[in-house]
């Protein structure tokens, strides 16, 4: 038995006007206004955080930004910085997803440095980690991971991850249909559970939350909820739909 309280988020990627993540965050607190044992965050696109902040405020649904940027301010044009997501009601921060890795130049070098500006602001880093199909086939998963893990971690402490969260996503899995088995995942998730109690230690390896992500629907989560090292998810297409999202929370009804 683990003390670890599940967490399951919602990242909406590049969806959502302000008005439509309004009215989806609005119907998602009504579906969820009674559940108290699982944490829950939704991550709407920048624009949206201000007014979805309004919404979810006295609910069990937290918020999330997508991506920060390290720098405390200054001639960034078209970046964000901790403080900015922290006054607009942020709690947590998604950083590194694969596709920002994919698409804009994220490296472990770069989550290392968003990972610590989020600490340093008192946001909860949720860092993304996960292989390509190429790196499964040709069995480099493990090596593909561990790196990863250390470089996005390198110079931390464990008193100063108490409050990460791991989401391993593997590359595969995101956006097609294709989930790991829960197996899998497992597998994976002990992994980096001991690539953790190696660097930092059995207790902090022991307390962090590690999600699951990848096409994650209603009727997948619970066998994948049943693993023993499987914390929680993160979840892209199905929580833009309240009903199917509030479904996933609901995983053990
Ligand atoms: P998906 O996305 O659930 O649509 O596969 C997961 C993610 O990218 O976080």
């Amino acid at each position: 038995m683990t003390n670890r309280r599940p967490l399951i988020a919602g990242n909406w990627k590049m969806f959502k006007t302000c008005p439509e993540a309004v009215e989806t965050a609005g119907q998602l607190v009504k579906l969820l206004s009674m559940t108290t044992d699982i944490d829950v965050m939704i991550a709407p696109p920048f624009t949206a955080l201000a007014q979805v902040s309004d919404v979810v405020r006295g609910s069990c649904v937290s918020l999330s930004a997508q991506n920060l940027f390290w720098e405390a301010q200054g001639a960034f044009t078209g970046e964000i910085s901790p403080a900015m997501l922290v006054s607009a009601g942020c709690k947590y921060v998604i950083i590194g997803h694969s596709e920002r890795r994919q698409y804009f130049n994220e490296t472990d070098e770069t989550v290392n440095r968003r990972i610590k500006a989020a600490f340093d602001n008192d946001l909860i880093p949720v860092m993304c980690v996960g292989e390509s199909e190429k790196e499964r086939e040709s069995k480099n998963t493990f090596s593909v991971l561990d790196k990863q893990l250390k470089m996005g971690l390198e110079d931390f402490s464990s008193d100063d991850l108490k409050r990460l969260v791991i989401a391993y996503e593997p590359v595969w899995a995101i956006g097609t249909g294709k989930t790991a088995t829960s197996e899998q995942a497992q597998e994976v998730h002990k992994f980096l559970r001991s690539v953790l109690e190696k660097s930092f230690g059995n207790i902090l390896a022991k307390s962090i939350r590690i999600l699951y992500g990848g096409s994650v629907k209603p009727n997948n989560i619970a066998e994948l909820m049943a693993m023993p090292d499987v914390d929680g998810a993160l979840v892209g297409g199905a929580s833009l739909d309240p009903e199917t999202f509030s479904k996933i929370v609901h995983f053990r009804e």
